[in-house]
């Protein structure tokens, strides 16, 4: 199972937690009880549907994830950048979320 660890760019906190292989990482973090959302945007982002950026993360190992996607290209992430909620998990990562939404 890939291991997944989260730096919360708000707290410092760094998380470790197993995922299924190609899982959704915003579901599977979900599952943890892990916030990937900076302040407000835990309650107002778009749940998954991929609309509000909100999500964005850093991927340290961005061949052990999904390519980007259509929304992902429409919202302009970096190429070391994903959207969590269009994520999949294929090995071990390394994350920094709760980053600041533009
Ligand atoms: S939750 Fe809104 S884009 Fe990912």
């Amino acid at each position: 199972m890939p291991i997944v660890t989260v730096h919360n760019a708000e707290t410092g906190e760094v998380t470790t937690f197993k995922a299924g292989y190609g899982a959704n990482l915003r579901q599977a973090a979900q599952f943890q009880d892990i916030d990937l959302y900076q302040g407000i945007w835990t309650q107002l982002n778009c749940r998954g549907m991929g609309f509000c950026g909100t999500c964005l993360i850093e991927v340290d190992n961005m061949e052990n994830v999904s390519d980007h996607s259509l929304m992902e290209k429409l919202h302009k992430v970096g190429e070391n950048q994903k959207l969590a909620c269009r994520t999949k998990i294929y090995g071990d990562i390394t994350i920094k979320a709760n980053l600041t939404k533009d």
